[in-house]
């Protein structure tokens, strides 16, 4: 067997993408290895979101050029790819800077790979694919090999909003929907390899629509397979929250009352120059129409701060929207120029220096509340979804409806089931408990 190392930066696009690319090449004789070191192959599978993220390619791809000599001297060869968003981005910029790379291959051609790898056998030269072959891609994909109790789902690819300061439009493509009987088949599979929970993704994920589908009714459809207990989806844009998949969370009781609705920021100024196309009442009155169909839904969003023109008062807007939503827990980033996207060339770009002291305003808030969310559930019993053994001994974890970790002394065998915990403290980054009813799963 040669031995494939993937690496993976970014979204849970990218590390779905991952798990497809080692499916892919296993037919070609490589399985999965944990390190680079002697690998017949390595993938770094990039993102390009934010100037930190591509820059850690780089770094990467020096340390791997070291361990691409050590084996050529050994008289073996290290494919070495670079896929992924800072594929699409700077692919011929790559091979210019890294000549230790083989092959360039954007998130909409890597079903290409075993192609490229053949023709990297037979013929010296470097590769590059960057095109856009529209579904192509998911029609060469193998079925899941294994799955983990919660397995990731792409359903949706790419996005057409063009926010001011996103790279994603130009590196993921135009937004594209899977058809439902595909999807259905994948959930199917999946199921059959042991997952109980299926994340269904996106970069837009609820502008879902393939052949008069809704994201809603795909959520249905889902719920009926045999053997999947919870569903949920990730990202969804406050605009493509449509009645149904809202009245969904009051009807869908696989559908977890646990939402990701980025906003970004609180000021209709900036949301404005940042073209989300609605105000911070619309995302208010949104969220009340959410609360009504399921109150108990937990929120999570993400948010920049510091984008071009961000005044203080622009980000006290903010701060109190954050305050009038309540937050479970959050994703906070300093405001990235990126280039190629309108903001990077906006006039009152924000010092370094205001965006981390707002960055840290933000964050110890977000934290608050997240801690507060936590600890509204001690004492409580809660429905958690075993996932794996713990690293302590003797312990399980799992996840309550709101993804929040829970650890808790229990055998192995009920991972991969739904059990009543009750909740009896928190850590700082886990729940723990005890089961309501010993060994008896719900
Ligand atoms: N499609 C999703 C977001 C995908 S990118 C949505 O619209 O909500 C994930 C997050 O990265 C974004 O929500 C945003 O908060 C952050 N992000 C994107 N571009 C950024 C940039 N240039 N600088 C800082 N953060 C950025
Ligand atoms: Fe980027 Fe905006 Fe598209 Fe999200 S909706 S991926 S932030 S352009
Ligand atoms: Fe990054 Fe590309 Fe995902 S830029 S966040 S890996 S879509």
């Amino acid at each position: 067997m040669k031995k494939l190392y993937v690496k993976t930066y970014g979204c849970q696009m990218n590390a779905y993408d991952s798990a497809k690319m080692a499916d892919l090449l296993a037919p070609l004789g490589y399985a999965a290895s944990d390190r680079p070191e002697g690998a017949d192959m390595v993938i770094l599978n990039t993102c390009h979101i934010r100037e930190k993220a591509a820059e850690k390619v780089y770094s990467e791809l020096g340390r791997l050029k070291a361990l691409k000599a050590q084996k050529a001297q050994g008289g073996g060869r290290m494919l070495l790819a670079v896929a992924g968003c800072v594929a699409q981005a700077e692919g011929e910029e790559i091979l210019a800077r890294a000549p230790v790379v083989d092959m360039v291959v954007g998130p909409q051609s890597y079903h290409r790979l075993p192609e490229m790898i053949a023709r990297s056998a037979r013929e010296a030269g470097r590769a590059l694919e960057t095109d856009f072959p529209a579904l192509e891609k998911f029609d060469s994909l193998m079925p899941p090999a294994s799955s983990g109790i919660s397995a990731f789902l792409t359903v949706q690819e790419g996005c057409d909003k063009f926010c001011t300061f996103c790279v994603v439009p130009y590196t993921r493509g135009s937004e594209q929907s899977r058809p439902p009987e595909d999807i259905l088949r994948e959930a199917r599979q999946l199921a059959d390899k042991g997952a109980r929970e299926i994340v269904l993704l996106g970069q837009n994920v609820n502008a879902y629509e393939a052949g008069g589908w809704s994201l809603a009714k795909l959520c249905d459809a889902i719920a009926a397979i045999e053997g999947i207990l919870r569903i949920r989806y990730t990202t969804s844009h406050p605009r493509d929250m449509a009645q149904d998949l809202i009245a969904a969370h009051g009807s869908n009781p696989k559908l977890m009352p646990y939402l990701h609705l980025p906003v970004q920021s609180g000021s209709d100024a900036v949301l404005e120059a940042m073209n989300r196309q609605h105000g911070g009442d619309d995302y208010r009155r949104l969220i009340e129409r959410i609360r009504d169909a399921r109150p108990d839904i937990a929120l999570t969003s993400d948010f920049i701060v510091g984008f071009p023109g961000e005044s203080d008062a622009d980000f006290d807007a903010t701060l109190r929207l954050v305050r009038d939503i309540g937050y479970a827990t959050a994703f906070s980033f300093k405001y990235s120029k990126r280039p190629g996207t309108p903001a990077s060339t906006m006039r009152k770009q924000i010092p370094e220096d205001v965006k981390a002291a707002r960055l840290d305003v933000l964050q110890k808030l977000l934290l608050k509340q997240q801690y507060d969310f936590d600890d509204s559930q001690i004492g409580k019993t809660v429905p958690v979804l075993f996932e794996k053994t713990a690293r302590d001994h003797g312990q399980i974890m799992g996840r309550t409806p709101y993804l929040q970790p829970v650890h808790v002394h229990a055998g192995a065998a009920l991972i991969g089931q739904v059990a009543e915990v009750k909740i009896a403290k928190r850590t700082a980054n886990s729940l723990h408990g005890e089961l309501a009813k010993q060994g008896v799963p719900a």
